[in-house]
């Protein structure tokens, strides 16, 4: 287990929006990299890098061309080494983007495999063994290649699953099972891809899509099994190197498939959701435990931690997020109040928490955006980082027009520069909490962490990490709660949190973390 895990806040850099070093209007990794100093200054010790690899780009990038090669609009291998060596000059770490789930339609590995005759890479791809054979449960492209077979889809059109095999068997004259040797081979070229990053200097990967590699595998029981064989080979070579699940199932990914870490996606209804996302579409209102409107519960969440957290806690972290590049920014519907006392009781939770670029000067989504490069809703979660007041908020000094996306020009648009200078911001407080709690064991990834109060639809919500009680009151109202310890020190608070006689009261919309 890398043991840097556990005191890391991750950055998390979607490459085309950040920063711009050569002027032609989209990010690159020059860019990136004259922004490590900022990165470092907020907090953040490691950072999470959206692919950068060549791409046609369908799909952002996670439609990969060739997994050895530096996109061009990004520089080229040699500015990713140095981009490696720039990051651990500053003491930071940063993942890469692995995609095995599948590649793009464009990939050389693709443009073998459709070939009509017979070749190695055949079965690089999952086909039916004839055109006319496309049984509806699955996701076939049918008829567009010479080859006579249709081919399953991971994701968008344009990205072919790659074969890991099936689990359960259920059409054997195409279908091949998980131990042939050509799945095997997949798993092979995976790694290989992995072997020659790491290689290069990175530090492991955000792995997309972790659990779609065995078709029919519903408990993912072998696309677990792949993902502890490559964890093998972490262990072995690449001890200090960390591999980051896209699967939200802790006790599959991180106990069963040897991830270290596991993101508590954005699923409907579940923990992370309810908590911090839950807009109700039907009735328009905001229902999530973290709005000032106060309707939220925060139950599920609750429920959800109890089973994972100690289940997992000894072999891996789980992964809260501010946001990232598939959700709207949570300033979509929360107020700068919201935003602060919901990104505090993030970073003083257990597990590895990543901050989504921008949001911690409170960048808008800008929902009016039509899609880019496969983004659709999400399009608006992509748009330039905000830097200073200047020309495009000094993201790039092309043109408007010839920017990857709009920058938000509207008035009170957030910037970096200015909330620097201003101590109420959200940017200050972004800063002091996570400074607060990579000062202090208790507060990182394993350290102790015990539900103290929580009830069905009920304000406040009291948590222990150690020797420090984070209490959180998100909604508009006062709220109590019995409370069986001293305060000893209020180390960081938002609004008003009073402890006496044996009862905690919190004002409406309060943060307190202190000492006990
Ligand atoms: C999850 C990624 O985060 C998303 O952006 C992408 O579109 C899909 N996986 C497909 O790779």
């Amino acid at each position: 287990m890398p043991q840097w895990l556990n005191n890391s806040v991750f950055y998390q850099v979607y490459p085309q929006s950040f920063c711009d070093s050569n002027g032609d209007g989209i990010g690159d990794i020059q860019g990136l990299i004259s922004k490590l100093d900022y990165i470092k200054e907020l907090g953040c010790n490691a950072i999470w890098l959206n692919p950068v690899y060549d791409s046609t780009f369908m799909d952002a990038g996670y439609d990969v061309r060739d997994y050895y090669k530096i996109a061009p609009r990004y520089g080229t291998n040699d500015d990713a080494k140095m981009l490696f060596e720039e990051v651990h000059k500053r003491d930071m770490k940063l993942l890469m983007d692995l995609v095995p789930g599948h590649t793009s339609d464009t990939n050389g590995w693709f443009t073998q495999s459709k070939q009509p005759l017979k070749n190695e890479l055949s079965n690089r791809y999952i086909w039916t063994d004839s055109v006319w054979e496309a049984p509806p449960q699955y996701r076939l492209q049918c008829g567009i290649t010479d080859r006579d077979g249709n081919y399953l889809v991971n994701y968008f059109s344009s990205q072919p699953a790659l074969n890991y095999g099936f689990y359960e068997v259920t059409h054997p004259n195409w279908q091949l099972p998980v131990n042939h040797p050509d799945c095997l081979r997949t798993v092979e070229a995976v790694k290989d891809v992995m072997r020659f990053w790491l290689d290069m200097g990175c530090d492991g990967f955000r792995v997309d899509m972790a659990d779609s590699l065995v078709k029919n595998d519903d408990d993912k029981i072998a696309t677990a099994a792949i993902w502890a064989g490559i964890r093998e080979m972490m262990d072995k070579d690449y001890p200090e190197c960390a591999l980051v699940s896209e699967w939200c199932h802790p006790i599959r990914a991180i106990n069963k498939g040897g991830f270290h870490a596991d993101f508590y996606l954005d699923h409907r209804g579940n923990g992370y959701s309810t908590a911090f996302r839950f807009y109700n579409y039907e009735t328009k209102e905001q229902e999530s435990y973290f709005s000032k409107e106060g309707k939220g519960d925060i139950m599920t969440l609750v429920s959800e931690l109890n089973e994972n957290y100690p289940a997992t806690k000894d072999n891996g972290y789980i992964s809260f997020f501010t946001c990232n590049h598939d959700n709207p920014r949570m300033s979509a519907w929360y107020d700068e109040l919201e935003l602060k006392i919901n990104f505090c009781t993030i970073f003083t939770l257990p597990g590895v928490p990543f901050l989504y670029y921008g949001d911690e000067i409170g960048m808008r989504y800008m929902s009016e955006l039509t899609s880019k490069e496969g983004g659709f809703s999400r399009t608006g979660s992509r748009t330039p980082m905000q830097w200073n007041s200047g020309k495009n908020k000094g993201f790039s000094t092309a043109d408007p027009d010839k920017l990857y996306l709009p920058v938000d020009m509207s008035e009170n648009a957030p910037d970096v520069e200015s909330q620097m200078k201003d101590e109420n911001s959200l940017y200050q407080t972004v800063k002091n909490i996570i400074k607060i709690r990579k000062e202090n064991p208790d507060l990182c990834g394993n350290g102790d962490f015990e539900i103290l109060f929580a009830e069905k639809n009920t304000y406040p919500f009291i948590f222990r990490r150690g020797s420090f009680v984070i209490a959180v009151n998100p909604s508009a109202n006062d709220a109590f709660a019995p409370f069986g310890y001293e305060m000893k020190e209020k180390v960081y608070s938002i609004g008003e949190t009073v402890v006496s006689n044996g009862t905690i009261k919190l004002k409406g919309q309060s943060y307190c973390l202190m000492k006990i």
